[in-house]
């Protein structure tokens, strides 16, 4: 039997709801997994670039250290199995290492087609929380798995609770993507165990507001509502442009706001419709002067979480 599943990109944080709020996005991953019919066979892993060009590959794991045969594993140990004979394959056009979920990608996917090769034991709960405790933080992995803008929590009994939010459709999500890489741990490495109080407070009451901004369409209030100082602040340092970027876009009226896509290097710049041109060249040229190319693109919030393609027996 074989199940491939599509999964989105997703972009976590989204300036102030660090580790708690997510969006997906229109780019994807297909996990296939096949439970191969000669026994003895093992775990066969293989990585196949979309349309990506990305040296990044090569540092894949293709063995049981795999991201994507853990969460595989953890949902065959759930139901007292182990998984011995499958052919794992994933075809990839998320970029790796910048900040656009692809890690999680692939421990959705790999946990939705574990599931439907054992007969679904795992309801969509389940899969949120597994996929949440092997990620470690839910604002990658539940967009990934329900899609669209969402605010989510893990409970302290493991459970996932998230609510969806209307992105408006007039504000625009352009997502740039420089050609330099960044591990999530080296990104969260640099980051304080412990915050000064003004700044939690700080990041408590941008997320109030953006909830607000986005539901009313509120602008103004969006700009105030897209600051953070529990993660940006820390990683400044390893995303070259970030700061200069940031500044030369903060004297244009259309731009709501700039921040980190997750833990970076990617960033995401939120505007009206207007300027969508003159915002990407200010990207670009900042960037450019630093010799970083970078790909960007303006791109809709992804409604669909992952979806099971096919499945053949
Ligand atoms: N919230 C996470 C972080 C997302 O910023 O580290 C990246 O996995």
């Amino acid at each position: 039997m074989k199940v491939s599943v599509k999964v989105p990109a997703t972009s976590a944080n989204i300036g102030p709801g660090f580790d708690c709020m997510g969006l997906a996005l229109p780019i994807y991953n297909i996990v296939t997994v096949e439970e191969t019919v000669l026994p003895g066979t093992g775990i066969d892993i293989n990585i196949l670039s979309g349309d990506l060009d990305d040296l990044s590959l090569d540092q894949i794991p293709l063995d049981e250290n795999s991201i994507i045969y853990k969460a595989i594993e953890v949902l065959y140990n759930s139901i007292g199995q182990t998984p011995s004979e499958l052919r794992i394959t994933v075809n990839t056009s998320i970029p790796l290492t910048k900040g656009l979920g692809s890690s999680s990608s692939v421990i959705v996917g790999g946990l939705i087609a574990a599931n439907e090769l054992l007969g679904r034991p795992a309801d969509k709960a389940a899969l949120l929380s597994i996929a949440t405790e092997i990620e470690g933080h839910p604002d990658n992995v539940t967009p990934a798995i329900v899609g669209g803008l969402v605010i989510a929590s893990q409970e302290d009994d493991g459970s996932v609770i998230y609510r969806k939010i209307n992105w408006p459709d007039e504000w625009q999500i352009t997502v740039c993507i420089p050609d330099f890489e960044l591990s999530t741990d080296i990104a969260r490495s640099v980051l304080p165990q412990e915050v000064p109080l003004k700044d939690a407070i700080f990041n408590v009451q941008r997320v109030g507001l953006f909830i607000e901004a986005v539901n009313a369409k509120d602008a103004d209030l969006m700009k105030v509502a897209l600051k953070d100082r529990l993660h940006q602040p820390y990683r400044t340092k390893l995303v070259p442009g970030l700061s200069e970027i940031t500044e030369n876009l903060r004297h244009e009226d259309n731009v709501l706001g700039c921040v980190l896509s997750g833990a970076g290097p990617s960033l995401l710049v939120f505007s009206h419709k207007n300027s969508l041109d003159k915002i990407k060249s200010i990207v670009r040229d900042t960037w450019s002067q630093m010799n970083v190319k970078a790909d960007i693109r303006t791109l809709p919030v992804e409604q669909n979480g992952a979806v099971v393609l096919q499945q053949d027996d």
